[in-house]
Parts: C-alpha cells; structure tokens; sequence
C-alpha cells in the first residue's frame, strides 16, 4: 500500500507523529526487515504505517505488543478497527500483555530457547511505550537477545521527562508511579540515558541516528560511536520559535544536564 493511501486511512489517528510515519515507511521499503516488532501500539496508527510498507515490499510481519489495560483507557478507533479498515489484518498480529511487554519478551526468549541458546528471529524492533529506565532498560536487553545480527531497533520519545507529565498533573504514567520519584528520575529522559548509556555503550550497536531530537535508530552491528543528528525544517523551525519565547538554549540530546 503506497504512503499516500496509508496516510488518509488512518488520517488523524494518535500518536505517531507526520515525521516518524514517514521514516519508519521510507525505512522498511528501503532495508525490507521481514519480521518487525512493535513494543506499545495504542491505537495502532504507527503499526499501520509499518504494516503498509511491509505490503508494499511484498512481505514480511509485524508483531505488535501492548497492555490488556489500555482498552480501558484509549477511546476507539482500538488497533483491530485500523487494520481491518485498512485491510492490513493479515500482516500484524496483535498481543496484549497484563503488565508488560516485558513479559512478552519473557516468552519469546523462552520459545526460540534451543540448547541454552537464545536464536534471534526479529530484524527490526521499534520500542514506543513506557519510557521508563527500569521497563525499557531491560527492555532494550530483552529485544537484543531476539533482535538479527544487522538489526536495527529505534526509540521513540528519546527526550521525553516525567516531570512533563507532573506538570499536566499527572501522578502515573505508563502505570509507573511519579511520586517516588526524586528530581533527577523526573527531569531526566528516560530514554535518553538507556540510549545513551546501554545501547551506546553495547558493543553489537552501531550507526546511531537521532532525528529531531526525539527518534534514536542503532544498528546491530560493528562499528564506532560516533551518532549522527538529522533535523527536519519543521523541527528546526519550532525549536528556534522555542528558543526564541523561552529565552532558554535547549539542551541536546547526551549533553550535561543544566546544575
Ligand atoms: C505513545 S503510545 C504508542 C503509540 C504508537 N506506537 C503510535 O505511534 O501510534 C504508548 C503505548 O505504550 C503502551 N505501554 C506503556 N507501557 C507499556 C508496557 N510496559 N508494556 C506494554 N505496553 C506499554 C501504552 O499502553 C500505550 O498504548
């Protein structure tokens, strides 16, 4: 199914953002990964993005994972309107967990389990869900044990901080409680540090991309640290109006947190 036809299908569905919709369809019609995972799909707009590309390509899988709880709380369209209103059933396949995805992740290690020895099966993995350093720490471990040699994983929300969250007057977010929390757990992203300071880090990771301060991509692969910043003429635009209104530099990404 071609961008265009996907994009008015599921026109005005949260949460994925016009930027990543189009890089993660680009990136599949491009490195064609035939099993892909999802780790948090909400309504399920950024699994059809994918889920179109893959048709598009001509093959290939998603598997997309989220809370039995979210049904609760996200009003419709739920994940299995979209796909049937875009006709995309057959390439996804829907889970929903009791309290993670972690637990998912449990089982798949325990499934592709032979002789003691974890077989990786998935060339492609974007994690867009609670952007906790505990969840998604381990997370990131969990889906390198499954994830091919030459693999890619992406976060979302790489910036994202509980403290905006508090600021809403929110105490809970993903079902993590911020009232614990001390000042550095709130205003740091969460996602930011398990980047920066696991998947950097990992010696099997390489070609690290951060796109408009909020998407970071890695490979599976050998190769340096160095990351590389892509910004679009959107985002340049918003953050130099920001810059501008708030007096303040804003503060880039694996940079030292302001005293
Ligand atoms: C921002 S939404 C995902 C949006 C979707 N990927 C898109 O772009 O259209 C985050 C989702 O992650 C789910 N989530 C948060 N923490 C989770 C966890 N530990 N396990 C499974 N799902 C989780 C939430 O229920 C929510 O639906």
């Amino acid at each position: 199914m071609d961008f265009e036809k996907i994009k008015k299908l599921v026109k005005g569905v949260p949460y994925v953002l016009p930027e990543m919709a189009s890089d993660l369809y680009q990136f599949i019609i491009k490195e064609k990964p035939q099993n892909c995972l999802e780790l948090g799909f909400a309504h399920g707009a950024s699994s059809c993005y994918i889920a179109a590309a893959l048709d598009e390509v001509g093959s290939g899988h998603l598997t997309s994972v989220d809370l039995i709880s979210a049904l609760e709380w996200l009003k419709p369209p739920a994940i299995e309107n979209l796909l049937s209103r875009t006709g995309l059933e057959d390439v996804v396949s829907v889970k929903r967990e009791h309290s993670s995805y972690t637990w998912f992740l449990k089982k798949e290690i325990e499934q592709h389990t032979r002789n003691n020895i974890c077989q990786p099966v998935y060339d492609f993995c974007f994690i867009d869900g609670a952007k906790n350093w505990t969840i998604d720490g381990i997370t990131f471990f969990l889906v390198d044990k499954l994830l091919k040699p030459g693999g890619w994983v992406v976060f979302d929300d790489l910036q994202w901080t509980y403290a905006s969250k508090l600021k809403e007057g929110k105490k809970k977010s993903g079902g993590v409680s911020m009232l614990e929390m001390g000042p550095d757990e709130l205003n740091q992203p969460h996602i930011e540090l398990i980047f920066q300071l696991l998947v950097m880090q990992h010696p099997s990771y390489s070609n690290f991309k951060v796109k408009d301060n909020w998407w970071a991509w890695a490979q599976k692969t050998d190769g340096d640290s160095e990351v590389v910043f892509q910004f679009s003429d959107g985002y340049r635009k918003k953050l130099a109006a920001w810059e501008i209104e708030t007096g303040q530099k804003h503060r880039a990404p694996f940079q030292p947190y302001p005293k």
